[in-house]
């Protein structure tokens, strides 16, 4: 089935235009540079190496963390995922990235990233699109909403674009929760390929965050 917008659930209307970037160096993928680090008061966010492959392998052997991914493919060979590292680090994707490990005592926890990605079914307009995940162990501890909260202002404080994209595959409620809870709002539902679940194209609830919506979000 073609990918398509199937219902607008909720549509945020203040999509205006934010400040211009203080800086922007080469090599920068929605502001965020190729040696970028991000610390939080408990978390570490740094660009994953191909070294990270073992943990992240390991991780993403759990299906209640991979089955709520558009990808990889399960089960995932090491090899693969350290090919996947290695293109994504020199930027052989279809679409620009930033892959940053979270690290959380001294161990990596799980994974965050942001994608330039162009307008089409997932987004209304083109702009940065996170995405993330977090190994079994560390769910329900508030880790993912202080990770991607600081990878959002980070994006919001170097780019210009007025909004941030994510979204969920239907039923996940904790991400959906995770994204509620830093200001995200519905924009429709469009069928997606769910590549760990053999390929199959299941429903995938959109959200958007603007500015205003990030700086109004309860702390
Ligand atoms: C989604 C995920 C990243 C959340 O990480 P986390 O660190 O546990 O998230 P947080 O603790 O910051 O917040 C989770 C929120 O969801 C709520 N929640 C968790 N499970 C829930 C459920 N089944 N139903 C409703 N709410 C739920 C929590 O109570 C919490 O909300 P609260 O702070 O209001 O109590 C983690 O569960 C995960 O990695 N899942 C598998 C991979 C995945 O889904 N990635 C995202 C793909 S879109």
């Amino acid at each position: 089935m073609k990918p398509r917008h199937v219902a607008a659930l909720d549509t945020d209307a203040d999509h205006v235009p934010g400040p211009a970037p203080a800086s922007a160096r080469a090599g920068a993928i929605c502001g965020l540079e190729p040696d970028c680090v991000i610390r939080t008061s408990r978390l570490g966010l740094r660009v994953c190496r191909v070294a990270d492959a073992a943990r992240i392998h390991a991780i993403f052997a759990d299906w209640e963390v991979v089955r709520w991914l558009g990808a990889p493919p399960w089960p995932l060979p090491l090899a693969e995922t350290k090919a996947y590292i290695e293109n994504v680090t020199a930027g052989f994707v279809q679409i620009p990235e930033r892959y940053l490990v979270i690290e959380h005592d001294g161990r990596i926890a799980g994974g965050i990233g942001v994608r330039a990605h162009p307008q089409n079914h997932l987004q209304r307009a083109a702009g940065p699109h996170i995405y993330y995940w977090l190994g079994r162990s560390f769910w329900g501890k508030g880790l993912m909403t202080e990770a991607a909260g600081a990878l959002i202002a980070r994006v919001f404080a170097a780019c210009a674009g007025p909004a941030i994209y994510s979204g969920a595959f239907e039923g996940n409620a904790a991400s959906l929760r995770v994204q509620e809870k830093l200001g995200f709002v519905r924009d429709g539902v469009t069928m997606l390929t769910c590549n760990p679940r053999g390929g199959i194209e299941l429903p995938h609830i959109n959200t958007v965050l603007t500015r205003s919506r990030f700086e109004a979000r309860p702390r």
